[in-house]
């Protein structure tokens, strides 16, 4: 456990002084310095929350973006909700895995890219929509894949 998270926990329990509560914003804080959240960390949160560690599991599981495994540098969220499969996101993600060498849900061998399939990222009217490390991309094309990996697709 890094010592920096038992004052990080402190402070989310002064937000929110449910343990319940302030949960999620610990989860987020901690990934957000590990980059990812392994189980032995799961454990050092559910400890320092006096939470049971399947319940601190059972968070993390639910929620696609507390990361279980692992990520590259850039997250590359592809929406498959059912506005953007019409639009093509499909062949999007087809086109991304081409591009990467990985199928939906691995890393890149040089840690650069993950590429994840998402649900309705709430942005139907963009479809098909992609993210990097949660910016919004949309509409994105398959034709547009490289573009998308270089970050020159509008917001
Ligand atoms: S279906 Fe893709 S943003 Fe809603």
């Amino acid at each position: 456990m890094k010592p920096e998270w038992r004052e990080w926990a402190a402070e989310a329990r002064t937000e929110f002084p449910q343990a319940h509560s302030a949960l999620l914003p610990l989860l987020h804080r901690v990934q957000r310095a590990e980059g990812w959240l392994s189980g032995e960390t799961l454990a050092d949160i559910a400890e320092l929350l006096d939470l049971s560690p399947q319940y601190v599991q059972s968070v993390a599981s639910f929620y696609s973006l507390y990361f279980k495994e692992p990520v590259g540098k850039k997250v590359v969220h592809v929406c498959m909700g059912l506005s953007c499969m019409l639009a093509g996101s499909d062949e999007l993600m087809h086109q991304l895995e081409e591009k990467l060498g990985v199928s939906q849900g691995q890393t890149t061998a040089d840690g650069e890219y993950t590429l994840l399939e998402g649900e309705c990222l709430a942005a139907c009217d963009l479809a098909p929509v992609a993210q990097v490390n949660l910016r919004y991309h949309g509409p994105v094309p398959p034709e547009k894949a490289d573009t998308l990996l270089r970050e020159e697709v509008s917001p």
